[in-house]
């Protein structure tokens, strides 16, 4: 059976752990409250909200938000000259062929048409069809999964503004 000692020293200890939560409570409430007063009840205005988009969300996000007619309608091509770096390793632009054919004009040409290239089975098998701006745009975001099997080694450009810019840039090369 308990005695009053212990039932006191249980009771005691019940009340102290209130307190302690009481205490921390109400520190709590004063130290991270914000504004004046006594920081309780009041509406705290925020001072900036993150836009999380889900008001102006249409059903279809995962659709690109420009077509790529659009992009290449206002691309830059001068920037697309920088983006050619990432391709001048294997493509030249002067007629001679290196690693890969030579990119003059490749804009509406002939896919796998330049002669004396030995192209990959990936792009022979496409041969009759044409390189239109937003093939090129297809092949080059990710050429492994546009040509399975091409041997051309190169990983892609993964923004759509970078493609089109260098679109322009090659349609500008005669
Ligand atoms: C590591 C070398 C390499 C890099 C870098 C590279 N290419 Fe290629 N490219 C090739 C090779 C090799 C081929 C031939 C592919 C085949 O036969 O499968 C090719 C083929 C092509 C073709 C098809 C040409 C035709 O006549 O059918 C296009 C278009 C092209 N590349 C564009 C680009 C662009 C644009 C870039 C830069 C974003 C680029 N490539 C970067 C090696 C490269």
């Amino acid at each position: 059976m308990f005695d009053t000692m212990t039932l006191t020293k249980a009771v005691g200890a019940v009340c102290g752990s209130l307190l302690v939560f009481l205490l921390a409570s109400w520190a709590s409430t004063s130290l991270y409250s914000v504004g004046h007063g006594d920081g309780h009840g009041e509406e705290v205005a925020q001072a900036y909200s993150i836009d999380t988009g889900a008001e102006e969300a249409p059903a279809a996000t995962d659709e690109p938000a420009v077509d790529f007619a659009t992009l290449l309608a206002s691309a830059d091509a001068s920037a697309g000259e920088t983006q050619f770096r990432k391709c001048s390793a294997c493509h030249k632009l002067d007629g001679t062929d290196g690693v890969g054919p030579h990119l003059n004009g490749v804009v509406d040409r002939a896919k796998a048409s330049v002669a004396g290239f030995a192209y990959s089975e990936a792009l022979t098998g496409m041969a009759g069809d044409t390189w239109t701006p937003e093939n090129i745009a297809s092949f080059i975001e990710n050429p492994k999964g546009y040509a399975p099997g091409t041997k051309m080694a190169f990983a892609g450009l993964p923004k759509p503004e970078d493609r089109a810019n260098l679109v322009a840039y090659l349609a500008s090369v005669p």
